[in-house]
């Protein structure tokens, strides 16, 4: 098993980076896309659901208190000591487990009708088949005819359509400029974020296997899903070229 590219393993672990963390659950709110996620999926009452790398709750916190049963699993502390303070303060009744998503507890098999990985970073591991073994662990734990929701945060056809690119955001008081760019032959996507802050320059990077929509599909089916369904977003619109995510709706 590869290990997550250095990114990964700092970014959700340091306060340094928490502007490129996840959203928050905020307290009373309902997210936007948990209506879309509702009708697309259009789960029973009291189904259980398994949000992995749920990170700060966004999705997680929200289904529990819509009356799911619903785990959160992650692998970095930081983040699930900050979803289970939000999760009480809400009073919202999930079971947090700690751990890798490339290898689900043994006893979880057949266990949901519903996995949802959201705003994920699909593709981190550097080696193929550990990008794999997330999905076979999803189609494992899902009862038979159960869904997977999965959405990705980059469309490899988008980044070629698009080209690389070079921005700058404000992440509250100072200025990040973020170089995105596509290796062709290796198809990794490297973003270079770069910013100043009390007079010391700081950057980290981020990357990412880029796939395209069939890739994902195939790699669906070798997982052990019978069908799946690529959407651009959880409204079910088409995907298009300029997509710049990728969500699938799989059945086991
Ligand atoms: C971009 S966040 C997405 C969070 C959440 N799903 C959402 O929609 O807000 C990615 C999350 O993946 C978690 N993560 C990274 N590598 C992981 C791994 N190997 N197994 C489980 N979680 C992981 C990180 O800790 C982080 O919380």
């Amino acid at each position: 098993m590869d290990n997550p590219s250095p990114s990964w393993q700092r970014i959700y672990a340091d306060e340094e980076f928490s502007w490129l963390w996840p959203p928050a659950y905020e307290p009373g709110s309902t997210p936007p896309e948990l209506e879309s996620i509702l009708s697309l999926l259009q789960p029973q009452n009291g189904a259980r659901f398994l949000d992995l790398a749920c990170g700060l709750g966004w999705l997680t916190i929200p289904m529990a208190l819509r009356g799911f049963h619903v785990t959160g699993y992650d692998l970095s502390d930081a983040m699930l000591t900050r979803a289970q303070e939000s999760a009480a303060h809400a009073k919202a009744e999930i079971q947090w487990v700690r751990g890798d998503m490339r290898s689900l507890p043994a006893d979880w098999t057949a266990t949901f009708d519903f996995v949802t990985l959201t705003l994920s970073e699909f593709g981190c591991f550097h080696d193929e088949s550990d990008n794999q073994c997330v999905l076979a662990e999803a189609a494992r734990v899902l009862k038979q005819g159960g869904r997977f929701l999965l959405d990705i945060v980059v469309n490899r056809d988008e980044l070629v359509f698009r080209g690389d690119r070079t921005e700058c955001f404000d992440a509250g008081g100072y200025f990040i400029s973020d170089r995105g760019s596509l290796d062709l032959l290796s198809g990794i996507y490297t973003r270079v974020f770069q910013w100043y802050r009390q007079g010391q320059r700081r950057q980290t990077t981020w990357q990412i296997r880029a796939y395209t929509a069939p890739e994902v599909t195939r790699m669906l089916q070798r997982a052990g899903f019978r069908s799946s369904t690529p959407y651009r977003n959880y409204a079910g619109d088409r995907l298009t070229r300029d997509s710049a995510s990728l969500v699938f709706l799989a059945q086991k």
